[in-house]
């Protein structure tokens, strides 16, 4: 599919479906729309009369033309307000157009929204990651995923009333690349998606894009006293892996960054074994954290920022078997402190350990991790938002402007010190678990103490990273959430 930006005027184009935005109260025709409907005999102003059409966001009314004019479909889309639409509101009126498109199989289709607020130089992108990550199917696990492909509708999108704009669209593939790159990882089961797997596909990110890449092996941990990390992978008969991806751009590096993400392929508990109602069958996107961070390394490969990145994950299996850790077990991380384990479905924080302990000898600028953490995160926050931790206002304000731009959200929790006392251990320097109450942030509080001087944030995406339901740009499943966040604080 080739998205452009197209300078024709509206009246001239020529296709298979076209949609128009409207915002709402805002109905009457423009001089340009009044000659299109004199042209196509009054059709919009009778389309929008006889389906009552309002402009509300998310509205849409589509009539089919007769005869063989230029047009073959005609689709009104609403905008709702026009000082409440912004780019968020551009991406999910393209992803509704993309579908409407496709499922009147045209092939090639145009689009002219009004932008009010909107800078249109940045509208292309926002439009086009609407449309590219509304249209992504993932067939790989029929039984026939060509049959299952065969509506590719629409072949050709037309942004009309744009400036072009083709480095813009082009950054936005390559963005949408990473995102369903995310999604492919997250939504593939644990008998794919491996240690090893997660290891290849940052080997073929590194060998496509001239990234750097460094595996570390259960050998090369333990020679670096990665305790925790390999505490976790103990009862599995997938070997772990301790992923090191670094992108380094061509002059000089404005900033070193590194970003971490949790990737535990399957969490099935260990000991403290997830039990019915627990969403044991869910646990393959345990490692979704490591699943945005392989896809921003995908992205930033082809986007080539001036920015140098190191992208880390302690990739390792929750199992259970008779090597598996033991409740109460003692063990002790890269940085020397121990952990009493008083439930072995605590790992994530565990793998994280090592990893910022790892990070912080690169001398970056600024560490980010993601994971999904805790369940506690998902009562805080609900399916849609994730919890954002950090000691540093200024990082904190990089990463929610990022995120806003990505129209992916996020709030902040606070590191409430004082909660530290619900993982004191009579044994050893601190237990990996800490009261019910206000998990996610003893959960962060443990993160916390593996970082010594960078600045550092945690996010906690373990609602978003997994729709019920289809809405706009996302299909229901894997969303690729915090992909474009990443990426947006890399560029900066
Ligand atoms: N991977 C889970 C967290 C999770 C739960 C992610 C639901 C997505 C959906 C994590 O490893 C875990 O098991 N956390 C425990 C922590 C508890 C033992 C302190 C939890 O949230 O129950
Ligand atoms: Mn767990
Ligand atoms: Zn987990």
């Amino acid at each position: 599919m080739n998205i452009q930006a197209l300078e024709t005027v509206i009246t001239d184009w020529s296709g298979d479906c076209l949609g128009i935005g409207f915002f709402s109260e805002e109905l009457t025709l423009n001089s340009e729309l009044a000659r299109l409907d004199q042209n196509l005999d009054g059709v919009i102003q009778e389309l929008i009369k006889e389906t009552e059409f309002k402009g509300k966001a998310g509205e849409q009314s589509c009539a089919r033309l007769v005869g063989s004019g230029p047009l073959r479909k005609l689709v009104l889309l609403g905008l709702g307000l026009a000082e409440e639409f912004d780019l968020e509101g551009l991406r999910q009126t393209a992803a509704i157009f993309a579908k409407v498109a496709r499922t009147q199989k045209a092939t090639r289709a145009a689009m002219q929204l009004p932008l009010k607020n909107i800078d249109p130089q940045q509208s292309g992108q926002a439009i086009a990651e609407g449309i590219y990550l509304a249209l992504h199917q993932d067939n790989r696990f029929k039984s026939d995923p060509e049959a299952e492909a065969a509506i590719a509708y629409p072949q050709q999108i037309d942004l009309l009333g744009l400036p072009p704009q083709p480095a813009a669209l082009e950054a936005a593939e390559q963005i949408c690349s990473g995102v369903i790159l995310a999604r492919e990882l997250v939504a593939a089961p644990a008998n794919i998606v491996t240690p090893s797997m997660l290891a290849s596909t940052a080997d073929e990110i590194a060998q496509t894009h001239g990234l750097t890449l460094e595996v570390l092996e259960r050998e090369d941990c333990a020679a670096l006293g990665m305790g925790a990390f390999l505490g976790v992978a103990l009862a599995s008969d997938l070997p772990p892996k301790f992923i090191h991806l670094t992108y380094r751009p061509q002059g000089i590096a404005r900033r070193k960054l590194a970003i971490i993400g949790k990737g535990v392929t399957f969490d099935s508990g260990g000991l403290n074994l997830k039990g019915i109602g627990s969403g044991i069958e869910t646990m393959k996107m345990d490692m979704a954290g490591s699943a945005a961070t392989l896809g921003a390394a995908k992205a930033i490969g082809q986007l080539q920022p001036d920015v140098e990145v190191h992208f880390i994950i302690a990739a390792a299996e929750n199992m259970i078997s008779g090597h598996a850790l033991h409740p109460g077990d003692i063990l002790t991380a890269s940085n020397g402190k121990t952990i009493e384990i008083n439930n072995t479905d605590a790992e994530g924080r565990l793998t994280l350990a090592d990893a910022l302990v790892f990070a912080e000898k690169l001398e970056v600028d600024a560490i980010v991790d993601l994971a999904t953490l805790t369940g506690a995160c998902i009562v805080a926050l609900g399916n849609d938002i994730a919890g954002l931790w950090t000691a540093e206002e200024a990082l904190a304000a990089e990463l929610k402007q990022a995120a806003v731009l990505a129209g992916e959200k996020f709030w902040q929790m606070p590191l409430e010190s004082s909660y530290f006392d619900g993982l004191k251990s009579p044994i050893a320097d601190m237990k990996n678990t800490g009261p019910r109450p206000g998990g996610s942030i003893t959960a962060a509080l443990f993160l916390q103490q593996y970082v010594e001087k960078t600045p550092w944030a945690h996010l906690d995406i373990a609602g978003p990273v997994w729709a019920e339901k289809e809405h706009g740009y996302l299909n229901a499943g894997a969303t690729g959430f915090a992909v474009r966040t990443l990426i947006n604080w890399i560029r900066g």
